[in-house]
């Protein structure tokens, strides 16, 4: 293990806004990591205080071991991209560049080198003496990122590198970002949690300024140790239902749990199989929509609406379904009900 940031311990308040509570977490040399989370739930909050430009309430930020909670921005090897990120207007591709290494003390022969070299990384060779305004949104988002690898940080610290850019450009953008910053450390924060999983080494997920879940985007996604992780990182069919004898059962499915009373069945749609089988539960398809690529179905079985992802076209009215126990997971029946417990009030 080569921790390079340790979190710990992190709490701040602004007035009546508790907006971290305890935050505490590690990245390893080498490593992408993604902080998910809804709006408001504290991301740049606490960008802000590794970066060193907002001071934790409680806690301490430690790197590569050295405690630099009370160390200056410009003095922490840290790379900071702000969530509003503006690029200096009135100066040119290199100079926006320059200005990172220069402002930490380098000569101007050093840091035009230094800013050459990553805007030919970043893909913008040739454009050195092009100002802001005549970039695409997509070129301007890459020279905002050679200006952060120009200080040649330890750490890289985005925050929502990609939401100024449609959707198209977010996705390739996203590809390219990661093999620009293959290697390096790097701690990306953001409420898309598709682009999250597809990036991630390890996925943080927060809400309302705690941390909720740590591991990789496949753990969290298929054993979420929460109905919120669970619903937060893709669409998911819950019932309620009720466990005894070591059982809880879904349509003709038996799933063997450690639970008794009240709980709460998961299922994702696309783990809910449409089979050619007359022994399988029946359902009526309610609703039918084309959603790019697949289709989205909700099926009414036996009382339950259930909502199943078809790679095919179904023509029929009725389809029998197929559940795998391994597929199925089961929570506790939440005290505060399934819809704050997945904070949809
Ligand atoms: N300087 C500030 N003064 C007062 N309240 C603040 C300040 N900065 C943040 N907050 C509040 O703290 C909470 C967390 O804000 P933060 O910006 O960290 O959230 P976020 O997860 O980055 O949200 P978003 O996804 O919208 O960027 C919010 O309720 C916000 O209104
Ligand atoms: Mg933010």
């Amino acid at each position: 293990m080569n921790k390079i940031l340790e979190v710990k311990n992190i709490s701040k308040r602004f007035g009546n806004i508790q907006a971290l509570r305890d935050v505490s977490f590690d990245v390893e040399k080498g490593e992408f990591v993604f902080i998910v989370a809804h709006t408001n739930a504290g991301k740049s909050t606490l960008l802000k205080i590794i970066a060193g430009i907002l001071e934790p309430d409680e806690g301490e930020i430690y790197i590569e071991g050295e405690n630099i909670t009370k160390t200056p921005p410009w003095e922490r090897p840290v790379g900071y991209m702000p969530q509003t990120y503006a690029l200096f207007p009135h100066m040119t591709v290199l100079e926006n560049v320059m200005f990172g290494p220069i402002h930490r003390g380098l000569d101007r022969e050093e840091a035009i080198e230094k800013a050459q070299k990553y805007i030919e990384l970043v893909g913008l060779k040739g454009w050195e003496k092009a100002y802001p305004h005549e970039l695409s949104g997509g070129m301007q988002q890459r020279v905002a990122l050679a200006r952060v690898l120009a200080v040649e940080p330890k750490i890289i610290l985005l925050d929502e590198p990609l939401s100024a850019l449609d959707a198209l450009l977010r996705v390739k953008l996203r590809g390219e970002i990661k093999k620009i910053l293959k290697g390096k450390t790097v701690l990306w924060v953001t409420h898309d949690q598709e682009g999250a999983m597809s990036l991630a080494d390890k996925l943080i997920v927060m809400r309302s300024g705690r941390i909720v879940a740590v591991g990789n985007a496949m753990e969290l996604y298929y054993k979420p140790t929460s109905l919120y992780v669970a619903h937060f990182l893709g669409e998911i069919n819950f019932i309620e239902s009720v466990a005894h004898g070591g059982f809880v059962q879904i349509l003709d499915t038996k799933v063997s749990t450690d639970k008794i009373g009240p709980v709460v069945i998961g299922i994702r749609p696309e783990d809910i199989k449409i089979v050619k089988n007359n022994s399988s539960p029946l359902g009526r398809v309610k609703e039918l929509r084309f959603v790019g690529g697949f289709w989205r179905l909700l099926v009414d079985v036996e009382g339950i609406d259930l909502v199943v992802y078809s790679l095919k076209r179904i023509r029929s009215k009725e389809v029998s379904l197929r559940i795998h126990p391994e597929d199925v997971l089961v929570f506790d029946y939440p005290p505060e009900g399934i819809r704050r417990a997945v904070h949809l009030e």
